[in-house]
């Protein structure tokens, strides 16, 4: 089997290649990509939210069967000189950081869906967990990031 990952067509080794099997799964196990992390397993933590065709995704609940032929995008797709990581870094967001790398991954699909959201439209959309309690944070980054590519557009 075979998964589009951040531009790459990748063959999952035989381990990791059960329909059935959970995204979460073929990445960490099968493509080494153990930048999603496992959270609860349910769908209810976000920390393993990865992007699929550029929407948000719980890669823990998500079948292999349903994303063969489509784009999927983890943290490492997102790069280092994203502008949202960047804006992560200058905030200070990360605590712990562990469900961090699905919070980035939710406001990056925000964000490109909605180039200003305010901060309602912030909860309604990322309602990723984080036991660090860095939601404040994360909107103040968030918000930081949408202005910079609001500067970069005029
Ligand atoms: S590990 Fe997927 S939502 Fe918690
Ligand atoms: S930074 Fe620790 S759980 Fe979010």
């Amino acid at each position: 089997m075979e998964l589009k990952v951040n531009g790459q067509l990748q063959r999952l080794p035989e381990h990791a290649s059960d329909p059935a099997m959970p995204l979460l799964w073929a990445l960490r196990d099968g493509l080494d990509l153990t930048g999603t992390k496992f959270g609860c397993g349910v769908a209810a933590c976000g920390a393993c939210t990865v992007q699929v065709d550029g929407e948000a995704r719980r890669s823990c609940v998500t079948p292999l069967s349903s994303v063969v032929g489509r784009t999927i995008t983890t943290i490492e797709g997102l790069g280092p000189d994203h502008v949202l990581q960047q804006a992560w870094v200058a905030h200070q967001v990360p605590q712990c950081g562990y469900c961090q790398s699905g919070m980035l991954m939710a406001a990056a699909a925000l964000l490109r869906k909605n180039r200003q959201p305010s901060d309602a439209e912030i909860d309604a959309a990322i309602t990723n967990l984080c036991r660090c309690g860095t939601y404040p944070r994360v909107r103040a980054a968030i918000h930081a990031a949408a202005a910079q590519l609001a500067g970069a557009k005029a």
